[in-house]
């Protein structure tokens, strides 16, 4: 089969880049989407198990580190356009693990610079590629912490304070000096939290609801007055394809919901519509929360100012808190396998079985 464009989706079996990589292959028959990823801890096929038979779809296990890989990859699927998920993403564990952040998320992203970069061979020849483009998915996280007031803008200086925002706040830095430097034609937005189905259990809304089923307590960190402004996924993936064909070359957009929870509200209302869908009596959940010890260099809150892309672009979400976290609740609580299987790490045979653990 002809395809129009291919695009070359990194990590696409975590939580946001599964929600893109379906959009993509269902909304885009005629593009082939090529999801590269390492399946580290974070990536389950199992996510994309309704759309790993469709015809526009391949998957390539590799790691962004592995520069061979990568130019392999290029060479046999020449794409014409790259998304770039692939990260470590967990701020916790970048305090444990600060390095494995720059592994990934500096390097990785470097190589993959470069592997664009040289494959596209942009100063050297005319690039016969149909308007190649390199997106990088970024988060609000680089800006760093709000004081009571203010929303972060596409001008608000970087001042990460996790290892996580620091190395992704350095490959927002790369991306753009690949820009300017090489001409390489980019595109990044910074994103709020996300929430939604697929979420892997070791972040707020996923592990509470798992920890509410399971009648566990609920750790709050510090005070639990940290503000967090959370957008539905499917909307950050509806966001991203249009940043993605419309967006202009050299640009970030900040991408958010207008929607700012202070940590000890989002969980009371969780616990809330939790008790409700489980039939518990009213306050069931809400003795589960316990405030445990801070995260170090906690950011106080974090408000994205998303007019640019609504304005210019015309994104705005489709569904509200409200109806976005009643859909994720359900979801999870019919999907209780996919939990059990996440939990108990069974999810990674499934690489095996179903590619027959072929690297
Ligand atoms: P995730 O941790 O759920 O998924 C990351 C994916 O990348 C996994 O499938 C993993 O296997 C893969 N991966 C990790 N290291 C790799 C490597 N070296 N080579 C190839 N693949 C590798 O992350 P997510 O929450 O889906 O986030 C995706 C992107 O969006 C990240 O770049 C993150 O910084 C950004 N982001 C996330 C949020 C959020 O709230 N989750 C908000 C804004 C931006
Ligand atoms: P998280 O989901 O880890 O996202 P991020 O740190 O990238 O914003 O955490 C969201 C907020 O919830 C953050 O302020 C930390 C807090 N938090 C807890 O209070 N308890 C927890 O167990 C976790 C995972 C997070």
């Amino acid at each position: 089969m002809n395809f129009k464009r291919t695009i070359l989706i990194t990590g696409g079996a975590g939580f946001i880049g599964s929600h893109v990589v379906r959009l993509f292959v269902t909304k885009y028959p005629d593009y082939r989407i090529v999801n590269l990823d390492a399946l580290t801890y974070a990536g389950n096929l199992e996510n994309l198990s309704d759309i790993d038979q469709q015809p526009n779809y391949v998957f390539e296990k590799v790691n962004i580190l592995d520069a061979d890989e990568l130019k392999r990859v290029f060479d046999q699927y020449q794409p014409d356009g790259v998304i770039h998920l692939a990260a470590e993403s967990h701020v916790d564990r970048s305090i444990h693990s600060p390095l494995d952040f720059v592994y990934t998320n500096v390097i990785g992203t470097v190589n993959l610079l470069n592997q664009a970069k040289n494959s596209w061979n942009l100063n050297t020849k005319p690039c016969s590629l149909n308007n190649p483009r390199f997106y990088h998915v970024s988060t609000d996280e680089v800006y760093g912490a709000l004081g009571e007031t203010g929303y972060f803008t596409e001008q608000t200086k970087y001042d990460p304070h996790s290892p996580y925002s620091a190395s992704k706040a350095s490959s927002d830095h790369f991306v753009r000096a690949y820009h300017d430097t090489y001409g390489l034609p980019v595109v990044i937005s910074n994103c709020s939290n996300n929430y939604g189905p697929h979420h892997f259990p070791e972040k707020l809304i996923p592990l509470f609801i798992n920890n509410i089923i399971e009648k566990k307590p609920l750790p709050v960190y510090g005070d639990g007055l940290y503000t967090r402004d959370w957008l539905f996924v499917k909307d950050h993936a509806t966001a991203i394809d249009k940043v993605f064909h419309e967006g202009n070359s050299g640009d970030t957009y900040n991408i958010g919901g207008f929607n700012e929870w202070r940590n000890i509200d989002l969980v009371k209302l969780l616990c809330r519509l939790m008790d409700e869908k489980l039939g518990n009596a009213p306050g069931t959940s809400e003795v589960l929360i316990t405030y445990v010890k801070d995260r170090p260099g906690h950011d106080r809150r974090y408000a994205i100012d998303a007019s640019k892309i609504n304005k210019e672009l015309g994104w705005k979400p489709s569904v509200t808190f409200e109806q976005g976290l009643a859909q994720t609740i359900d979801w999870y609580l019919s999907n209780g396998d996919w939990l059990t299987r996440v939990t108990s790490g069974e999810y990674q045979a499934y690489y095996d079985e179903q590619y027959g653990g072929k690297v």
